[in-house]
């Protein structure tokens, strides 16, 4: 977690680095600091909460300097406060560093420190590695790039870092290892990023920094070597990125403006992999590997949060129409499991940020094991996708709300694309059943459209339940992982406590807590398991719970009996997840806006979670 922006150039860096650190707020907004450099020596400012606050800290103070650095935090080591905040210097107030990660072995080294005369004025980890930079320096006699070279080699666990020097204002350096670094390059100016989204509007040409890099930046130099001392040519490469993404477009939260996206990001993530007409499906990214998807037996799934449901839409699907066995495993568990990973194994992992840490530790335990990894990720260029031997971007485009919702949709529409692939190689679907599956998956961007318009009914409906204090979904088949998603939707941003459920699982403990204030959302569309649900249903009447359906459009017969409906377009049982999950989305934003609560940046939550 923690966003990082770093500037050198011939402007004014406290605009730039801010307008940043705003844009990387979806990482942390426990506290925001900025370090800038001028002639008159080091300036830093840092103030505990949201970026605006740390704006009007710093209103109308010396905000000089064409050099300056600066942090949005999600705390980890010491709480939320202004002498945790970043950036952090060393004993003799000269180094000042931003940090993205965690120092495991902190602890450690700073009683060594505090033996060497060091002083500390914050709990941070990142306070050890400034002050550690400085002793080498200090201690060696070399210069800075080698004293930070020498002291990363020191560090265990994981970092992006950019660092300056009250002595050397003229230059930044950065490193990064497990947490990701983006270097903007411009005319005479070089921007330095956790993502891409500080630095689009400046220049399209980036570098995405290695694990084990260093970088040495001046205004007109940039050189990047490896710890192993080895120099490297780095790769510039043009960003795809356009700005109006990173803009609300009008709409009052990104949550809603990325709920209405789906349409259009769901064609994206389809378009030149269907041919409809063809029964066709090409995944350029996994080509490599058909062959050895026709003999496969066994495929898992690792995961974390929403991108586990979507591997539980996964499972589903591919099981149904590839006919592999398929796994879903969150992957915090998973890696401190000792599975059984076979040569044999496909792992596919999947994350929105590419970036979650548990899911990167999973992928490379399997690595080591001799499974082959394919990443289902959404931000291109991050540390998942260079992880994995190969894999298929979602293509949803930026994802700002903390809240996941294109970016699972598209995560299951990749799924969806896998699962065809699949059946396609190994001849487990016909022809002429994948011109018809194609043919509706391809219709479905247009009915997620429909969806979307029930928005003022479900703006009405969360009227009612606003002040609920728990909520079931319950769902059966791929309705269960849509029932997990509406609950985390729910829970996540609006603080209410929510369950999901398989229907059918109600009565072996969960119908307990069903009365009269309880409500149960309900996903009764019509497919195979339509009848059972209609029975569930039946149970949580029975009990007076309040239900909320989410039906099939023209449906009469679960209308009769609930309290509230929502209706979605018919679709084939594969396609449900798709639709099923826009309602739920639409539920649990109004509910949250309603409550007053902070949509875009829930409490204590963070887009990636860069830590274990
Ligand atoms: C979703 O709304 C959550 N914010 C969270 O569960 C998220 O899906 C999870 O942290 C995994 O993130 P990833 O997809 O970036 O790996």
């Amino acid at each position: 977690m923690c966003g990082i922006v770093g500037y050198i150039g011939h402007r004014e860096a406290w605009p730039i680095v801010i307008k940043g650190l705003k844009r990387l707020e979806y990482r942390g907004y426990d506290s925001a600091g900025i370090a800038l450099i001028s002639d008159e020596g080091l300036k830093i400012y840092k103030k505990a909460g949201k970026v605006t606050e740390l704006e009007n800290f710093a209103a109308g103070k010396n905000l000089s300097g064409t050099a300056g650095i600066g942090h949005t935090r999600w705390a980890t080591h010491g709480a939320p406060s202004d002498r945790n905040s970043h950036p952090h210097t060393s004993n003799n107030g000269k180094l000042t560093i931003i940090h993205n990660g965690i120092i495991e072995n902190y602890a450690t080294l700073k009683e060594e420190l505090k033996t060497r005369g060091h002083e500390f004025k914050s709990d941070t980890d990142t306070e050890v590695l400034v002050h550690l930079i400085e002793e080498i320096y200090k201690n060696e006699k070399i210069d800075l790039l080698e004293a930070v070279r020498l002291a990363l080699r020191e560090i265990n666990g994981a970092y992006a870092i950019v660092l300056m020097d009250e002595e050397h204002p003229d230059q930044l350096i950065a490193a990064r290892k497990g947490s990701p670094m983006v270097i903007g390059v411009g005319d005479g100016e070089y921007f330095i990023a956790s993502d891409a989204t500080p630095i689009v509007e400046y220049t399209k040409n980036v570098i995405y920094m290695n694990d084990n890099e260093i970088a040495f930046i001046k205004r007109d130099e940039l050189l990047i070597k490896r710890l192993d001392n080895v120099v490297q040519t780095p790769y510039v490469q043009e960003l795809e990125l356009k700005l109006e993404m990173l803009e609300k477009g009008g709409y009052e939260h990104f949550m809603l403006k990325e709920i209405f996206e789906q349409s259009r990001s769901i064609r994206d993530c389809m378009r030149g992999r269907i041919y409809p007409n063809e029964g066709k499906v090409q995944l350029g990214g996994i080509k490599e590997y058909a062959d050895k998807l026709k003999n496969i037996d066994r495929i898992i799934i690792v995961a974390c949060g929403t991108s586990w449901h979507a591997g539980l839409v996964g499972e589903y699907l591919i099981e149904e129409y590839a006919r592999i066995p398929v796994e879903v495993e969150y992957a915090s568990e998973f890696r401190y499991r000792n599975p059984i990973i076979t040569e044999k194994d496909i792992v596919i992992a999947i994350s929105q940020s590419g970036e979650t840490a548990d899911t990167m530790a999973a992928i490379e335990m399997a690595k080591e094991r001799g499974a082959t990894i394919f990443g289902v990720c959404n931000v291109v260029g991050a540390s998942i996708p260079r992880l994995t031997h190969a894999g298929v971007y979602t293509h949803a485009g930026p994802e700002i709300g903390v809240a996941s919702t294109k970016a699972f949709t598209a995560q299951v529409t990749v799924l969806t694309l896998m699962a065809f692939y699949m059946a396609q190689q190994k001849g487990t679907l016909t022809n002429s059943k994948l011109v018809e599956l194609l043919t509706e998956l391809d219709c479905i961007p247009d009915k997620i459209q429909v969806a979307l318009e029930s928005n003022d009914l479900i703006k009405e409906i969360a009227g009612k339940f606003k002040d609920s204090r728990n909520c079931l979904f319950l769902g059966r088949g791929s309705g269960f992982p849509v029932a997990l998603e509406g609950a985390l939707k729910l829970k996540e941003i609006s603080y209410i406590h929510a369950e999901g459920y398989p229907a059918a699982e109600m009565k072996h403990g969960p119908i307990a807590l069903i009365d009269e204030e309880m409500p149960v959302v309900v996903i009764a569309t019509k497919n195979s398991s339509y009848e059972k649900v209609i029975s569930n249903i039946q149970e949580v009447k029975a009990r007076k719970g309040i239900v909320l359906a989410i039906v099939t459009e023209g449906d009469t017969e679960v209308r009769k009996m609930v309290d509230y409906c929502i209706e979605i377009p018919d679709a084939s049982e594969a396609f449900l997840p798709l639709l099923a999950t826009i309602p739920l989305q639409l539920l649990s934003y109004h509910i949250a806006v309603l409550r007053g609560c902070n949509v875009d940046q829930p409490r204590n939550l963070a887009k990636s979670v860069t830590v274990e």
